[in-house]
């Protein structure tokens, strides 16, 4: 846990090989040592990296988490999803605010201490939760306050503070195959070399493994169709060299003869509720890193990275041990368990702090030092994907699965589960629940079992998914977990009776117009409209007319935004609206459109000023 040095710019920079391509990184590298990330120093990375500024600025802006002024010593951020709030978020952050005599997103006046919200970070079933410089402090009360406001006031460094403040168990409350079962690291890559790489792919296709990061593309396929792939890109970026951005286009580098594949896994983990990759990272390394392993034997990929979120930045040295470790074991590097030419080894880059880099076009732009903007697909990054290379992006969870697959063959994985959704899920559950934890269920489990388990039978309703899921009441608990059914990532936000749903969804809303990446103009405008509307409602201004613009932006989002995360933006409304409409209805005022903004009472100051108040010194009231 570093505190605020003098930065060693070149250092930092040599540390990521002089490569733009590593902008998000040397970047955080900066904020880590200098606290923040100043004017000067974009003009001095960019004479070392021989960009322009405005290239670097442009990731530098682009991020929740890089700052050019000063956040003091102690960047305080707490986790702002719907559950922190339920679990009194707002109350303990003016608790601490009052402690330390400050007001939330301005520098104490000792420079000291900046305390602010952030987008969930992976700790639901711990809420509520911050990040302190980047680290997360789970399961907050007035007592763990009270000790941190202490250390804060003592100027005690973070790497002094007691490690029981970041403990973070992983709340595993049924275990499974991923997370129950022992795992001796090579097993898999010994069975994948014992059974040669067409096998492999054929009993991947056999199992019918589907990605576990939402969307349930078929890993076999993929794997397949980036092994098909031709390497038709370009050598690595040097310093003088442009990528194409997120609208495609020619690259304007020179091209090289053989290119290389990679193997990319997905640790974003983003979606608000979700934390079942933080668990199999912490506890379940080794079944990742072979999972991506195998996929580099099947593919002939020579490199992989994880793109682990920034607020798990406190995993990062436990999974470079890891890492270390398999290198020692012979498990990763050259000629992995003595095979000639199986060469692969991996790499963990850094988030910044941004939803959206979790969408895997975004992420592999992020990957490539720029803005985190989603990517014009076709072509998909099976075919050009990592500095333009056939890439293979998966889920955490779905390289544990492909371990696992690979080590037991696909009968024992199929003997799970669904015919169309086979094998086990982790479902990350959090909110009005006596239990909440990872559970690894079989896929076709009811969401009435999940509550039974976890001890929510009195539900009203489930999240999901996370916010860009399904909300469903409790009148649907038969529905099950499946492809089929309610395709999930793992969120599973529990809420009881005494949850307000339009409140649920508000939260909801807040989050993806901050998260918009601001890329397309439907989901910019879409996501910030429908936030505003849902603030009006809240404030006692709504009328029937607002719930009918709400539908229209979502059709508008659903036919014209540009990814994921705008075609979902409006799920929670919709669907709250329609499975709880009295917790809209009785906010309602009119049926006709009541304006949001006072303007007649926004002129008075104008009318003091020039002592008027006559009938044509108003606007007309009808
Ligand atoms: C806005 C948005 C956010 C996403 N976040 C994640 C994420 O955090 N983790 C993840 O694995 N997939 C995420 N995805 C899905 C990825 O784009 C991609 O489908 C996935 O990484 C593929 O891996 P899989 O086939 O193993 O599921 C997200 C998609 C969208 C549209
Ligand atoms: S839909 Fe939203 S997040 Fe996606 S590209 Fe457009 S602005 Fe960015």
């Amino acid at each position: 846990m570093t505190e605020h040095n003098v930065c060693d710019l070149p250092g930092i920079v040599a540390r990521w090989n002089n490569d733009p391509a590593n902008m998000v990184q040397i970047l955080r590298d900066v904020q880590e040592s200098c606290g923040t990330i100043p004017s000067d120093t974009l003009d001095q990375l960019a004479k070392l990296l021989g960009v322009p500024r405005v290239r670097i600025e442009a990731t530098a802006s682009f991020y929740h988490f890089f700052h050019a002024e000063s956040h003091g010593a102690y960047e305080i951020l707490f986790s702002d999803n719907i559950i922190d709030h339920m679990a009194g978020k707002e109350e303990l952050k003016r608790y601490l605010c009052e402690r330390l005599w400050l007001e939330p997103r301005k520098l104490s006046e000792d420079g000291l201490v900046y305390v602010d919200d952030t987008a969930d970070i992976g700790l639901a079933d711990q809420a509520p939760s911050m990040l302190v410089n980047g680290y997360a402090v789970p399961a907050l009360d007035h007592s763990r306050l009270d000790l941190i406001a202490e250390l804060i006031r003592n100027r005690k460094p973070l790497a002094d503070w007691p490690p029981m403040l970041f403990e973070i168990p992983d709340n595993i409350r049924q275990a499974g195959p991923l997370t129950g079962e022992a795992f001796t690291p090579g097993a898999a890559l010994l069975a994948t070399i014992a059974r040669g790489t067409d096998a492999t792919l054929a009993e991947l296709e056999a199992a019918n493994l589907r990605g576990r990061g939402g969307a349930g593309f078929k890993t076999a396929t993929k794997w397949a169709s980036c092994r098909k792939a031709e390497g038709e890109a370009q050598e690595h970026a040097g310093p003088s060299q442009v990528l194409p951005g997120p609208l495609g286009g020619e690259p304007s580098v020179a091209r090289f003869s053989g290119g290389a594949h990679y193997v990319v896994c997905n640790a974003d983990e983003g979606e608000p509720g979700t934390f079942k990759d933080r668990v199999l990272l912490n506890s379940h390394a080794d079944l990742v890193f072979e999972g991506m392993t195998v996929c580099a034997r099947v593919i002939g990929a020579k490199q992989g990275l994880v793109y682990l979120r920034g607020e798990y930045r406190n995993l990062l040295e436990k999974l470079k041990s890891v890492l270390a470790r398999r290198r020692e074991k012979g498990l990763l590097g050259k000629s992995i368990l003595g095979e000639q030419g199986f060469d692969f080894d991996i790499e963990i880059h850094l988030g910044a702090g941004a939803y959206i880099c979790g969408e895997e076009s975004a992420l592999i732009e992020s990957l490539e030092g720029k803005p985190g903007k989603p990517r014009n697909r076709p072509p998909f990054p099976d075919r050009c994907g990592y500095r333009n290379q056939p890439t293979v992006v998966n889920n955490v969870e779905t390289f544990a699965c492909a371990a696992r697959i690979a080590e037991r063959g696909s009968a024992v994985f199929t003997a799970l589960g669904t015919p169309q959704s086979t094998g086990s899920k982790l479902i990350s559950v959090s909110g009005d629940c006596q239990r909440p934890g990872i559970y690894e269920v079989p896929f076709g489990v009811t969401v009435r079992q999940i509550l039974i388990e976890c001890g929510a039978e009195d539900a009203h309703a489930v999240q999901v998914s996370g916010p860009s899921g399904t909300c469903i009441s409790f009148r649907e608990f038969d529905r099950i977990i499946a492809f089929e059914d309610l395709p999930t990532a793992g969120a599973f936000m529990v809420f009881s009776r005494e949850r307000d749903m339009f409140e649920v969804a508000r939260n909801f809303t807040h989050f993806f117009a901050h998260e918009s990446c601001g890329f397309c103009t439907p989901c910019r405008v879409g996501t910030s409209l429908l936030r505003n509307t849902m603030d009006k409602l809240a404030a006692g201004k709504g009328s029937a007319y607002d719930m009918n613009e709400m539908k229209n932006i979502m059709h508008i989002l659903l036919d014209m935004a540009h990814c994921g995360l705008g075609h979902t933006a409006a799920n929670p409304v919709v669907q709250t609206m329609e499975k709880f409409p009295d917790a809209y209805e009785k906010r309602l005022m009119k049926l006709d459109f009541e304006p949001a903004f006072d303007l007649d009472g926004a002129l008075s100051t104008a009318r003091l000023i020039t002592g008027r108040d006559d009938e044509w010194a108003h606007l007309a009231n009808d």
